[in-house]
């Protein structure tokens, strides 16, 4: 397929490493006709730890990079990034292109869908320690549904697990039964886990084994790129900004033959067209 010169008119899609290819992968199959641009900054990845200031910094000068490729819309594939430097960037720093340019994130869609998913309106939370010391989920679902009790719990170990590629391994099996059993230690009534980080679903074989039946797991892709389908319908001239060549390109702060070689492992293809930028 022919790739446009440059981005203009790509969607671009940010992770601070290879989490957001779940989600990229999704909006692709729901959205498979727009061009896009991934960016993971899989240098400086995880996110999970930092500040509050430092994953504000390094989540505008993503966006930044990926505007001055062209993009107009940016969506922050990582919960981590979504909660400490979305409402930030919308609020000071989007007004600098003036030129009606978003960035959105992956929590509101994620809430959004709970409504309908949760019975016993006791939801459970897995993320990076920065999304739930954020408290972004309690604020969002807070907003939406009062009914709604979180439980949220901290999982510091689970991206390491899929940026080093141990997701297979039996230390995978510890850490991951650990942090479930403990949600459902806490709250017995949860009947929902929200997998916030999207670096998640690529446990999700061990993160199924235990997890009890009963228990539904929310998986963000999905509502992520259902989010985006009515976005587009709702925003015509952002939708008509869009290309439509069908292309992805990929942008990493890392080597490209190493950003290539653990992205076609997440997309299950091989992934070519890699460009090392910095940040
Ligand atoms: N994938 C990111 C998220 O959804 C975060 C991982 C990280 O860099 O800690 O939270």
């Amino acid at each position: 397929m022919k790739q446009p010169d440059t981005a203009a008119g790509s969607i671009g899609i940010f992770d601070s490493g290879y989490g957001g290819l779940t989600i990229l992968r999704q909006i692709r199959q729901y959205l498979p006709q727009y061009d896009y641009i991934y960016l993971g900054d899989n240098a400086r990845a995880p996110y999970g730890p930092r500040s509050f200031e430092v994953v504000y910094d390094y989540t505008l000068q993503a966006v930044e990079a990926l505007f001055q490729r062209g993009c107009r819309l940016v969506i922050l594939a990582c919960n981590t990034a979504s909660a400490k430097a979305l409402r930030t960037i919308q609020e000071k720093d989007l007004h600098r292109w003036n030129d009606g340019r978003r960035v959105l994130g992956v929590i509101r869609p994620t809430v959004e869908a709970l409504g309908d998913i949760t019975r016993s309106r006791h939801v459970g939370l897995l993320a990076t320690p920065g999304t739930v010391g954020s408290r972004s989920y309690e604020m969002e679902i807070q907003k939406l549904y009062g009914d709604i009790a979180l439980t949220a719990v901290a999982c510091p170990m689970w991206v390491a697990l899929v940026e080093y590629g141990e997701f297979d391994s039996p230390g995978a099996d510890y850490f991951i039964k650990k942090r479930i059993e403990t949600v459902l230690r806490k709250d017995p009534e949860v009947d929902t886990l929200i997998l916030g980080c999207t670096h998640f679903p690529l446990l999700m074989e061990k993160i199924n084994k235990y997890t009890p039946p009963g228990v539904r797991l929310v998986s963000q892709g999905e509502y992520v790129a259902k989010s985006l389908v009515a976005y587009l319908d709702r925003h015509e001239a952002m939708r008509m900004g869009c290309t439509t060549g069908g292309t992805c390109r990929y942008l990493t702060t890392e080597s490209v033959a190493t950003f290539a070689a653990t992205a076609s492992i997440f997309l299950h293809k091989q992934v070519g067209n890699v460009e090392r930028i910095e940040l």
